[in-house]
């Protein structure tokens, strides 16, 4: 029997590299790890889907796929994948660009979270869902409407859907992983000035050393899936708690 099912999105880089390769050491774990490029593993406990996210009619002909059926002890659903969207100011942003953010920011982890309960909820198994939020969820920087509006849709849905599962025994979080240093952050420093007034912050980030590893967060993020009894709250930072 496998222990563990894992479903990923975002897995070909930045943070969910490592959240990958934290259940890839793991015993009896299957994998299905969902971005639009793929890392060419060859495991046979990984499955690797490449999909955009931010296209709803591929996503919806592709979801009976990403939740396959099985005997399993816990299964784990994080919603990874996200881009900072277009960094500009209401008044200079791009119609295509806003749907986009939306679509894989918010609508997709509602949709993705929406067929789990359906595949899952009757399962007697663990069943733990992670959506990974930002502090941007709670506080709004100019320059980021697409972000911070996303990933604060992305913790109140966390927030209604964890109280709505509670009775199937289905945990929900949304998570903020503190600043990671990813692809994600070289994006954001490219940013102009004159769009994103905090861009010096940005930048002194990095030259000061203050941004975390991507491995750091995800053994974080093992730990609480590994612990949920010790995390009540949906609403949950990695800068509040520590391993152990
Ligand atoms: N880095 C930070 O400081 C920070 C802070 C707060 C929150 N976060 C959140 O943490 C999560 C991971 O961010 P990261 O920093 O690791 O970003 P990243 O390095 O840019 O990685 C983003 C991941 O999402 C995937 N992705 C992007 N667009 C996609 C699409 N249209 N369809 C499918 N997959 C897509 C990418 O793969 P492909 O390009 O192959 O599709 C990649 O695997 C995001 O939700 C982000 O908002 C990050």
């Amino acid at each position: 029997m496998t222990k563990t099912l894992l479903i990923l999105t975002g897995h070909s880089k930045g943070l969910g590299k490592a959240i990958l390769e934290e259940f890839l050491n793991l015993e009896n774990v299957k994998i299905l790890a969902i971005s639009r490029s793929t890392l060419g593993l060859d495991r046979e406990d990984l499955q690797e889907i490449s999909l955009d996210l931010s296209d709803l009619d591929t996503l919806e002909s592709k979801l009976p796929e990403l939740f396959p059926q099985g005997d399993f002890e816990n299964i784990i659903l994080i919603n990874n994948a996200g881009w900072i969207g277009e960094i500009k100011p209401v008044g200079k942003l791009e119609p295509k660009t806003i749907q986009q953010a939306i679509q894989l920011n918010l609508v997709s982890p509602m949709i993705l979270t929406d067929t789990f309960v359906k595949a899952y909820g009757d399962s007697v198994a663990t069943k733990i869902i992670v959506n990974i939020s930002s502090g941007a969820a709670h506080k709004p920087l100019p320059g980021w409407a697409e972000y911070c509006t996303s990933k604060a849709g992305l913790a109140m849905f966390s927030k209604v859907a964890a109280e709505e599962l509670k009775l199937k025994g289905i945990k929900v979080y949304s998570l903020a992983p503190g600043i990671v240093d990813t692809a994600m952050q070289a994006d954001i420093r490219e940013a102009r000035a004159e769009d994103f007034p905090a861009l010096e912050r940005f930048l002194n980030y990095k030259t000061e050393a203050q941004l975390s590893t991507p491995e750091e967060v995800a053994g974080k993020i093992l730990y609480l899936v590994s612990n949920p009894e010790k995390f009540e709250e949906v609403i949950q930072d990695v800068r509040n708690f520590s391993v152990g």
